[in-house]
């Protein structure tokens, strides 16, 4: 297992002061998942209101040898991978074509790609592992190649990115893609608000503990004093925007420094600092995105009551 690339810290740095002093305020949602938010996230996975996680699965379980069929590859390459949960409904039927196969996760959080790794590396004898550990957004230009790959991005992540980022990042795939490569896209799809906004507002609060985790990622890596009891998490669904939003609120009158950047704020009571969005996606409007990126939609897989859905993409070819 080798590891390249690293997160720098004066990135995090500039990019929390920029969120901080912007109007509306936001933090990237890439630092929620230090070790403590990626075991968050793996929990809010395993929730009764958060279905997306349980439906991908089911699909990949059912579909996972056709897509990888499809897609004749020898390589995956899973961006976001986290904990890597349902990586081996595509890992089985690729080492099954190719015994040699090769797994590259690109993934900003080392402590899950690490156990991710090992427990992969265990359970499928003969899969070759090269992690990246970087930034998705950033560090995609030295990857491993191979005769035909398959790039992963489930879990709805591309969800997490504006119309226009998720424009520019599909660019930006395509150009390190080649012809031969597919592109599978986990999304969740527009439904019932109730059934939207309780996937984001568990009864058990582990969601709420995810959201004040930033701050406390905040906290540690710029000498911070959030107060997390002081802060609400909330989490709607923006219909004009057809996304769910979560927020951080302040309870209170209150004052927060950053000493290793110099940066004090104050927050009046209900100030709120945006923490991500996540979109939810309609088949047409996707298919139509991802030409605007140079992509045709080859394959949609979704699941009886169409809470989820797998789109299979290839490079138009021009
Ligand atoms: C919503 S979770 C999905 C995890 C997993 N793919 C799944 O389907 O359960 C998003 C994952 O992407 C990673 N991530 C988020 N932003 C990233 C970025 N800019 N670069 C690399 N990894 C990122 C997070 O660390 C996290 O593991």
């Amino acid at each position: 297992v080798s590891v390249t690339g690293a997160s720098p810290a004066t990135q995090f740095a500039q990019d929390i002061r920029d969120g901080l002093t912007a109007e509306p305020r936001y933090l990237h949602p890439k630092y929620f998942y230090d070790e403590v938010g990626s075991k968050l996230f793996d929990a809010i996975c395993e929730l009764p209101e958060y279905y997306p996680t349980r439906t991908e699965a089911a699909i990949l379980a059912e579909h996972g040898d056709q897509i990888v069929a499809r897609a004749a590859a020898s390589a995956l390459v899973e961006l976001g991978s986290g904990s890597s949960q349902k990586t081996g409904f595509l890992l089985a039927p690729m080492l099954r074509h190719n015994a040699g196969a090769l797994y590259v996760p690109v993934e900003i959080s080392e402590s899950a790609v690490s156990e991710a790794a090992e427990r992969l590396i265990d359970e499928h004898p003969g899969l070759r592992v090269v992690p990246v550990i970087g930034d998705f957004e950033a560090e995609l230009g030295d990857l491993p190649t191979a005769d035909a790959r398959l790039f992963a991005f489930l879990g709805s992540t591309i969800g997490n990115f504006t119309p226009a980022q998720m424009h520019d990042f599909l660019i930006g795939l395509g150009r390190v893609m080649q012809p031969e490569d597919s592109l599978l896209i986990g999304i969740d799809l527009v439904k019932d608000r109730a059934e939207l906004e309780a996937a984001y507002n568990d009864s058990a609060g582990v969601t709420a503990r995810f959201n004040k985790n930033l701050l406390a990622v905040v906290n540690r890596e710029l000498d911070g004093d959030f107060a997390l009891d002081d802060w609400q998490h909330v989490a709607f669904f923006d219909e004009r925007d057809c996304w769910i939003e979560m927020r951080l609120r302040s309870a209170r009158a209150q004052r927060v420094e950053l000493r290793a950047i110099d940066l004090t704020i104050d927050f009046a009571p209900g100030d709120e600092i945006r923490s991500e969005i996540s979109r939810k996606f309609k088949r047409a409007q996707f298919g139509e995105d991802l030409s605007a990126a140079g992509f045709s939609l080859e394959g949609w897989f979704s699941d009886n009551d169409e809470r989820f859905a797998l789109a299979l993409a290839q490079l138009s070819s021009s």
